[in-house]
């Protein structure tokens, strides 16, 4: 779902890129993130602040999709080197063949997606057999918690809670490597799909 005007405007902050960086990627690296000569997809892309990190590291390719054209707009207007940038709804990635990531990437994105459960079917699809995914997102408390403090407005459709997220994530095909739960707030996952 689209940002509200609030939320958008924080989204393109330098305390949310300050957070992007050193919080969410480098707590990542930790559970051997890497993107040196992969195929790296990343749902919900933004402007593309996170996409000027990762293709600083020498992927094969970069790819984010993201649903609000304003966002893209911004992102395409970087110019990064091998990024390719699409509109649409994450819940279908039709566009995309059988195997055909590495990697995908979710920072802070899921809790406004409705078709959460059918993302994660996509993700299992998309991904190459012993393919990674990352995932950062709130939680439907996170949420409410936030709105308490920002009134970003999210909307409620979307929301959910961690085991709800890692039993459909299990349903998909997806295994669980990493998790971590912060206070049942905000949570990370690295999942992978089995190799053959
Ligand atoms: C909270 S922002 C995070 C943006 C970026 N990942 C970042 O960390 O700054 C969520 C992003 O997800 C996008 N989004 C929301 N629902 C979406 C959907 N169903 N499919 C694709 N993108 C979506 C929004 O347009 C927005 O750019």
């Amino acid at each position: 779902m689209k940002l509200s005007k609030k939320e958008y405007d924080a989204m393109q902050s330098g305390w949310r890129k300050w957070i992007n960086r050193n919080l969410e990627i480098k707590g990542f690296r930790g559970w051997g993130m890497d993107f040196e000569g992969k195929d790296i997809l990343e749902i919900g892309c933004g402007s593309g602040y996170s996409a000027s990190l990762i293709t600083k590291e020498n992927p094969k390719s970069y790819t984010g999709i993201d649903i609000m054209p304003e966002q893209l707009a911004k992102a395409e207007a970087l110019n990064l080197p091998n990024a390719h940038f699409f509109q649409g709804d994450v819940s279908d990635l039709s566009r995309f063949e059988d195997n055909s990531f590495d990697m995908i990437v979710d920072f802070m994105i899921l809790h406004h997606v409705e078709g959460w459960r059918s993302f994660l079917d996509e993700a299992f699809r998309v991904l190459r057999p012993g393919g990674e995914m990352y995932i950062n997102d709130l939680t439907r408390k996170g949420v409410h918690m936030t709105d308490f403090f920002f009134h970003w407005e999210h909307a409620e459709e979307p929301l959910f809670t961690i085991q709800e997220f890692g039993q459909k994530a299990s349903e998909s095909g997806l295994i669980t490597v990493e998790k971590i739960n912060y206070a049942g707030l905000d949570f990370c996952f690295k999942f992978q799909k089995p190799a053959v």
